[in-house]
């Protein structure tokens, strides 16, 4: 397919930021492909929404063996994508997956073990037609698996080229804290921390934030706006659309309940002072630690995602603004 990117796609609107201490940038806003990028979801409509992301400055996909559905399938449609679209900008991408969650069938289809890593890394370059991935992440602490297993296996696949950078995420903090120090002393750092950072769920701001800024890691958010719940969607019910109402999201109905939705009307308020839809002022509010250097969103279509971009027009909270959204978060 004949695709020329836009030629101002890093001047028309996207910031970069230093991830960690490192020498990459990522855009502050990123795109995920945990939920509507998988077999069933239609094609056409994920193309057009990578190349709207690529072309306005999103430079940064993130993606993971078992999105989909069906798991895998996410993978393979971003290998379609980069075959038709992408390969003369490999370079211009950073391209990020993880393994660790259930994945296939038996005891290494699914945990941090070496075995699954190793399988799992392979299995991604497959479908999606890379030789290498930038950033690997192992997807979760397991419970399970020794902690140095998990990081030896990530150290040896950037040793054998298949990736460039190591992530983690979803660590406890001792956990984390006793895997940085392994990649420390293994050579290969780990580049960035990833975990649920969202206006309802700020359990990293106890220990995790600082933590990366003194180690020199950057924080990736996932899920800033609470799965589509941080939106004016739920104000008046749940619609059949939504992530909620769909079979295979992963927000139940039971998520959504009257007092977050009694929490984000009141967010409202400051949205609309700002000139800003309640998404954009909590993409915003994420944004606003320096500790975070991009934060993943995941659109089910373009106008979620043209939605989302538009946030990068207006990014700073004043303390007032900030005093006011914790007293409705409190
Ligand atoms: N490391 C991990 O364990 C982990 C876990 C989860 C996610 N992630 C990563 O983080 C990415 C993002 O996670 P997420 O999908 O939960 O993020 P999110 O941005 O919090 O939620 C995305 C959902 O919010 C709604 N939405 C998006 N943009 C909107 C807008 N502008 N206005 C109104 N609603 C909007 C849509 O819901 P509807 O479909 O209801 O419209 C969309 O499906 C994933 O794709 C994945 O890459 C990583």
């Amino acid at each position: 397919m004949d695709y020329k990117p836009q030629q101002d796609r890093y001047t028309n609107g996207m910031t970069y930021r230093r991830c960690g201490n490192s020498g990459i940038q990522l855009p502050a806003i990123s795109l995920g492909f945990w939920h509507n990028f998988g077999h069933i979801d239609n094609y056409a409509a994920c193309l057009e929404m990578v190349k709207y992301a690529f072309d306005h400055g999103i430079c940064h996909f993130d993606l993971a063996n078992n999105y989909g559905p069906p798991a895998g399938s996410a993978e393979e449609n971003f290998g379609r994508m980069m075959k038709q679209c992408f390969a003369a900008h490999r370079d211009e991408m950073f391209i990020t997956s993880k393994a660790g969650h259930e994945m296939w069938a038996g005891p290494y289809g699914g945990n941090s073990s070496r075995k699954n890593l190793m399988a799992s890394i392979d299995q991604s370059l497959r479908r999606m037609n890379l030789d290498y991935v930038d950033l690997f992440y192992s997807h979760r602490y397991d419970g399970f698996t020794p902690i140095d297993e998990t990081m030896q296996a990530l150290v040896d696949i950037v040793r054998q080229g298949k990736a460039l950078y190591i992530g983690l995420s979803k660590y406890p903090i001792e956990k984390l804290l006793y895997a940085l120090n392994y990649l420390h002393e293994a050579g290969i750092p780990c580049l960035a921390y990833q975990d649920r950072y969202n206006m309802f769920d700020r359990h990293v701001e106890e220990q995790h934030l600082q933590i990366c800024s003194a180690k020199g890691i950057g924080v990736v958010a996932f899920s800033p706006l609470a799965q589509g719940i941080l939106s004016d969607k739920y104000l008046h019910g749940i619609p059949a659309d939504s992530r909620a109402a769909r079979p295979e999201g992963y927000l139940k109905t039971t998520d959504v309940t009257p007092e977050k939705i009694e929490r984000v009307t009141r967010l409202k308020a400051i949205a609309d002072e700002r000139g800003q839809t309640i998404s954009q002022l909590a993409l915003s509010w994420v944004l606003r630690r320096d500790e975070v250097s991009s934060v993943i969103v995941g659109a089910r279509n373009l106008d979620q995602l043209k939605g989302s971009l538009h946030t990068t027009e207006n990014l700073v909270l004043t303390p007032t603004e900030i005093k006011l959204i914790d007293d409705i978060l409190a």
